[in-house]
């Protein structure tokens, strides 16, 4: 097995860890500091998300220059000493491509929108106006509004998939796919452990731009449904491959929305584009298609299981899991899959068991391993995230009224999962010594680094127990994945059998008390409750228990 299959892998989100200098904002030279803390997870890989140059529009996934660090988290020298430090305890770095889009102020765009005919022209997606001077296409961008811009200086449209400011490259071109491995390969020369690849599902644009039919009152259609994962894209995903990828000891995880089972193969393992490919199938239940906050439709565990089980049995043949349950575009978990819960600590602990036991790379991302809650604040103007806006927007152009547009915000909004970290009980959670640049969360005495370190029962201390076991039980890593009790409507069960070993992890998702037929559990010894007992045939709310044949 490859090293990245046998670690825990951690999202941190640079601007929310922590800060070195008073700024409000996280530094690298913060994460540097913290390099203990991740070793104490059992983490062998963080994913950082963008760190580079850039106007943080979009907090940073609107890159103005790939191979330079933004000031605000500091230098290249910086860079280089995570990198070295991180090596030392066997933890590899791993940076974001943002593939698909630049910001509006990378000198390439700059060039490229001055004139018809610069050498950058056809960097990016350039149309002229429809004939009565409106955008080329009924194309709404993912954030809301027109997925097209009007350039004065060039007297064309761009097209965004993002927002205004995070214009599309054109893949189509060479020059543009050259400059963009390029970037790659500086990252890997310079010691990157890997890849995450942003939004690359959208790089390939079709042949021909038409107009959609209107999915809402604003008479447009999501740009997601005319040009994701158009047909010829594996072209593209391949050439990345052996440009870049191919022959260094890194792994790349692409974010790969709708890649259905069948085209798994070409996508990820041995003869796919990538490694592993994140889907969002069990985290967006709510949404049959594109992800729109104010029209959710229910859901039950059995959709979750069910969602689960597919990518467990697509990944069997093809590839490796990155498991998640949170990033920072997610609410937190928690709220998300128990949002009446009178028992938060237990459903941190439920959710983390399944994200550690599921058979893949666990992603665990910044806060999660402290029970994050969400943030619920009482006016749009508090948030920062440019898609809570446009949603929020959005829900109000379909009718909603104020009160119901913030409840969507509340419920899904991204800022949930970018509150600054809490290290302990002092002034900002000590975070920074400024002024943070998103609220720190009202929950923070209670819920932070140094206190969970000293509780046993706390959900950190949770999180260190869960990665020594996957030490000490190497089924949990290597083994298969077998399902049990697959009909049942709480309780998700399943076995990790390897040569040495067979585990049994039985996770009450409900808040009910359940009972069960013990016949297919043939295991009796507890490695792992969240509960005090473990009576055979019941579980409490939200319990979860790991099993072993023998001890
Ligand atoms: C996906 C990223 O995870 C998200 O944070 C970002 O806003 C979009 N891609 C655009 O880059």
């Amino acid at each position: 097995m490859k090293w990245w299959q046998k670690t825990i892998a951690y999202e941190l989100y640079p601007k929310s860890f922590l800060d070195t200098e008073g700024q409000g904002t996280g530094t690298i030279r913060g994460i540097t500091q913290k390099l203990d803390y991740l070793e104490s997870l059992g983490i062998g890989a963080v994913w950082l998300t963008p760190v580079c140059r850039s106007p943080m529009v979009d907090n940073g996934y609107d890159i103005a220059d790939y191979t330079d660090i933004d000031p605000s988290y500091g230098t290249m020298e910086d860079m280089k000493e995570l990198i070295a430090k991180a090596k030392e305890k066997n933890i590899r770095i791993v940076m974001d491509l943002v593939f698909n889009h630049t910001s509006d102020q990378n000198p390439w765009f700059l060039e490229s929108k001055m004139s018809k005919n610069n050498p950058k022209s056809s960097w990016y997606i350039w149309r002229d106006a429809k004939e009565d001077g409106s955008a080329p296409t009924n194309w709404r961008s993912i954030f809301g509004g027109s997925a097209w811009t009007w350039c004065e200086e060039r007297q064309q449209y761009y097209l965004h998939t993002f927002a205004s400011q995070q214009p599309d490259l054109n893949w189509a071109d060479e020059d543009v796919r050259k400059a963009l491995y390029q970037a790659a390969n500086f990252w890997v020369d310079l010691g990157a452990g890997g890849f995450r690849i942003d939004a690359i599902t959208y790089i390939r644009k079709p042949d021909e731009f038409k107009d959609g039919v209107p999915d809402a009152d604003d008479g447009m259609i999501s740009v997601h449904d005319m040009t994701a994962n158009t047909p010829g894209i594996l072209e593209y995903l391949y050439e990345f491959k052996r440009e870049v990828s191919e022959g260094h000891d890194i792994f790349t995880v692409a974010e790969a929305n709708g890649v259905s089972a069948d085209e798994l193969k070409y996508w990820v393992g041995e003869h796919g584009a990538f490694d592993m490919l994140f889907e969002f199938s069990h985290v967006n239940l709510e949404f049959k298609g594109v992800e729109t906050w104010c029209r959710p439709d229910p859901w039950t565990i059995s959709d979750l299981k069910r969602a689960l089980r597919n990518s467990q049995n697509a990944t069997k043949a093809n590839g490796w899991y990155p498991a998640f349950f949170e990033n920072h575009d997610k609410p937190r978990c928690i709220d998300h899959y128990f949002p009446e819960c009178s028992d938060p600590s237990s459903a941190a602990k439920a959710m983390g068991t399944l994200l550690m036991t599921l058979r893949g790379t666990p992603f665990l991302y910044q806060g999660q391993e402290l029970g994050y809650r969400n943030v619920a604040w009482p006016s749009i103007d508090c948030y920062n995230d440019i898609s809570s806006i446009g949603q929020y927007q959005f829900a109000l152009s379909e009718g909603l009224t104020e009160e119901e547009a913030m409840k969507c915000v509340h419920t899904f909004s991204r800022d949930s999962a970018r509150t600054p970290m809490q290290w302990d009980d002092t002034e900002n959670a000590g975070f920074s010594s400024g002024t943070p640049w998103l609220p720190i969360h009202d929950d923070y005495k209670e819920v932070n680094v140094e206190k969970e370190s000293r509780d046993p029962d706390s959900v950190l201390s949770w999180y260190r127990t869960l990665a020594e076991i996957r030490q000490e039980h190497s089924a949990l890593i290597s083994g298969d994945w077998t399902e049990f009790m697959k009909d049942d409507p709480d309780i998700i069960a399943y076995k990790r059998k390897n040569d040495e070993e067979e585990l049994y992890i039985l996770i009450n998702l409900s808040e009910k008390q359940r009972t069960f037929s013990t016949e297919s559990v043939t295991a009796e010894h507890v490695i792992l409750n969240n509960k005090d007992t473990y009576e055979k045939g019941s579980l409490s709310p939200l319990q979860c228990v790991i099993l072993a044949e023998k001890l």
